[in-house]
């Protein structure tokens, strides 16, 4: 009889810590959630959830004592529309965590090795672990992910290779050409999982052909995310798109219900509203140069980025600067679990909010 509930834990589990965010501070141990709050630790978008979005919700609402649609047929053959691909190549989820959990359960058993990029989205090493897996860390190269390392790293053992792209905490893009010549050269047996939760903020010219690899029937996972440029992050919605048989797989894993109606309705309208992804998008490039521009300014480095985020090094203990900020109430994550100890990361907000940020971030260090 184990002597505690720990005792007793899957040995997959055992050593792994809660969840925590990157952030060194507390609002009475809940979100910081007033509204005097600048919020840009999470890479949310500051612009909030489309209209048509929040009205499709309002529509449904009165339904919510039924299941919701098992299959997630509308939003899954709305989606597949979008791509030019079927409904088969798709797969819902409760976020696009829930399908990166999802994947690493589908394709990791004990001791199977899967390769990430060090540092990159702190849940990719979680989720390995839960499944009995073996995370073998690469070193990014000038903040980017070294594809060519990751290739050498792989071995008999390797069952997947996580590339969050643009990837988080440092907001990098791996060039399409690049990403085309690692999956054409992917050994056998290796799958990639292309974690793609800020596309719709990235340039054109810097997206890869993700659908082209699901057509082709290539073993490769792209997932999307509702949360980031369609504002839905409340909601927990996300999408893989990989070929059918992969897609039969992930479906085979899922419980039965794992996307609730409000989400289905509310992304069925999101991909939609146009009008609010441009604002989205544009929003998000002016802010950009705003805050390249002031850390410029503060002769502070930065990593260019293809996302909603910078991660900009404030050359002393990062965290301590994300403790004072937090003191004036600006909500930005720290990095020292990546490694990056006199870095932090900043969700670009409104101009408004990235205007309290800049100045409360000069007092900062004017004082530290
Ligand atoms: C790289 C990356 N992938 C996935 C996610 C998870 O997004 P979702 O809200 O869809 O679960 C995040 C969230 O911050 C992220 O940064």
């Amino acid at each position: 009889m184990p002597s505690s509930f720990e005792d007793a834990a899957s040995p997959y589990l055992k050593g792994l810590p809660p969840y925590r965010h990157g952030r060194p501070f507390e609002e009475g141990g809940r979100e910081p959630v007033s509204e005097d709050w600048v919020k840009l630790d999470y890479n949310e978008n500051p612009l909030g959830p489309s209209l048509l979005a929040v009205k499709a919700i309002q529509g449904v609402l009165h339904g919510i004592n039924r299941y919701p649609d098992c299959q997630g047929h509308d939003l899954k053959e709305r989606l597949a529309e979008r791509l030019g691909l079927s409904a088969a190549h798709v797969a819902l989820g409760n976020g696009s965590s829930e399908l990166i959990d999802l994947c690493a359960r589908c394709f990791l058993g004990l001791g199977d090795e899967a390769i990430i990029g060090d540092p990159a989205f702190a849940f990719y090493g979680r989720v390995i672990q839960a499944a009995g897996g073996q995370r073998v860390s690469v070193p990014l190269k000038a903040f980017r992910h070294d594809l060519q390392a990751m290739a050498e790293r792989i071995t008999p053992r390797t069952r997947m290779v996580f590339i969050g792209n643009p990837n988080n905490p440092t907001g990098s893009c791996v060039p399409p050409g690049e990403i085309a010549a690692f999956v054409t050269a992917l050994p056998e047996g290796v799958i990639v999982l292309l974690d793609e939760a800020y596309r719709e903020y990235v340039p054109d010219a810097l997206q890869p052909d993700t659908v082209r690899y699901a057509k082709e029937g290539r073993p490769v996972i792209a997932l999307r995310s509702f949360s980031k440029i369609y504002g839905l992050s409340g909601l927990r919605i996300g999408y893989a798109i990989a070929p059918p048989d992969c897609i039969a797989l992930i479906d085979r894993a899922r419980q039965p219900f794992n996307v609730n109606a409000l989400a289905s309705a509310a992304a069925l309208a999101a991909i939609d509203d146009m009008a609010h992804l441009v604002s989205s998008r544009r929003l998000n490039e002016a802010g950009k140069r705003y805050l390249y521009q002031a850390f410029e300014e503060l002769r502070l480095r930065y990593v260019p980025t293809a996302a909603n985020f910078i991660l900009v090094d404030v050359e002393r203990d990062g965290e301590q600067v994300v403790r004072a900020l937090a003191e004036k109430r600006v909500a930005v994550c720290s990095t020292a679990r990546y490694g990056l100890r006199t870095s932090l990361r900043v969700t670009i907000g409104i101009s408004r909010e990235n205007e309290r940020f800049i100045t409360a971030l000069r007092e900062v260090l004017m004082t530290n």
